[in-house]
């Protein structure tokens, strides 16, 4: 795909990316949902019910989606989620999404499982790049992948706590797998008469007590991942986190889950204004941008949006994808006579 067809939309950007993606299950991996897809069709459904008033003739002279997170200044609230084996979508694999993402004043978050080293993909960044941590099934071992991305300068922390339990259904090509990881430990065994998921798979899963371990350990912006219930919210407030992501996966671990939308309406609403909430799973617009915004939301991760970019086009497709729906926000913006995103977040506290 070139960069100069007319109407660039991220329908296009999907089906050029389905037609460039060379693994054929790879395909079917970027699109995968948990069971019948309810909660990712929840996702989307909660954002296709919302409903704009514009308020025209307002002067937005001067408007801009500048914001700060974590010390850091973006041009605007969209970053991109963790998402891994990004070498299964270009060869260019993260590298690609992070230089791009810089380039367009944004950041990446880069997935525990990133098909590139860590020190590649910060070397193809000019901002410091984000770090997305998956329990490694000991304090140990996490602390050991957390020192490695602290040497080679990553700048926030991101915990996902929603998917202890890796559900890959597809064996990777052997040439693209998690670098960064150490070799699986191998697992405890138990007793015939236990639970394979209880005594089995969540005997890797960390605890609400090896998050605070984490909090105190770490001195670096942290964020947790994957929260959709307000005590959970208050819970990580109290132990100190410096922001969370309502997200559930984009729907693809519990099928059946609450929408993102309505859970980020209620977490806000139980943190007041006192924690930074960044949103992802099911942004497919700058109009869900705004909406995200306007529920309480101070920035938005993309997931499968930017993959299509990296897919159809490389770095230039992701730069695209962002553009696109900056674009698009600012206009939703301009029409809705918000000139700052704090006008935006205005509207969460009615
Ligand atoms: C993900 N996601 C994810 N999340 C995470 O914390 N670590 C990871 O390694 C991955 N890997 C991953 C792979 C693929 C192929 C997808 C599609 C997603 C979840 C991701 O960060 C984000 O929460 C969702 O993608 C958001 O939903 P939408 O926007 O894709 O609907």
């Amino acid at each position: 795909m070139t960069a100069s067809f007319d109407l660039p939309s991220l329908k296009r950007f999907e089906a050029e990316a389905q037609a460039h993606i060379r693994h054929p299950q790879a395909w079917d991996y970027l699109q995968d949902c948990a069971g019948l897809g309810r909660t990712h069709q929840a996702n989307l459904q909660a954002f296709a019910e919302q409903r704009l008033v514009p308020r025209p003739l307002v002067n937005v002279g001067g408007g801009h989606t500048r914001c700060e997170l974590f010390g850091q200044c973006f041009e605007h609230p969209i970053l991109l989620a963790p998402i891994a084996y990004q070498m299964l979508f270009h060869a260019h694999g993260e590298q690609a999404s992070a230089a791009a993402a810089s380039a367009q004043g944004s950041t990446l978050v880069v997935s525990s499982l990133a098909s590139q080293t860590l020190e590649q993909i910060a070397a193809a960044s000019d901002t410091p790049p984000w770090f997305q941590i998956y329990w490694q099934g000991s304090r140990e071992r996490t602390s050991r992948l957390i020192d490695r991305a602290l040497a080679a300068g990553y700048h926030t922390f991101m915990i996902t706590v929603d998917a202890p339990v890796k559900q890959a259904h597809f064996e990777l090509p052997p040439e693209i797998y998690a670098v960064n990881l150490e070799v699986p430990a191998a697992p405890a065994a138990k007793h015939p008469h236990q639970s394979e998921v209880f005594d089995g798979w969540m005997r890797q899963a960390p605890t609400w007590e090896d998050m605070a371990w984490l909090r105190d350990t770490l001195n670096k912006p942290l964020l947790i991942k994957g929260i959709l219930h307000r005590d959970d919210a208050l819970h990580a407030q109290k132990l100190g986190f410096d922001g969370l992501v309502v997200s559930n996966h984009g729907g693809r671990v519990l099928d059946g889950c609450i929408d993102s939308l309505s859970a980020l309406r209620d977490i806000r609403s139980a943190l007041k204004d006192e924690l930074p909430i960044l949103f992802d799973s099911g942004i497919r617009s700058g109009q869900d941008i705004y909406h995200a915004l306007a529920s309480g939301a101070d920035a938005v991760l993309l997931g499968r949006p930017y993959i299509y970019g990296l897919a159809a086009n490389g770095a230039l497709g992701v730069a695209q994808v962002i553009r696109l729906l900056r674009d698009e926000l600012e206009m939703t913006m301009a029409l809705m006579g918000k000139r700052t995103l704090d006008d935006i977040h205005e509207l969460s506290k009615n």
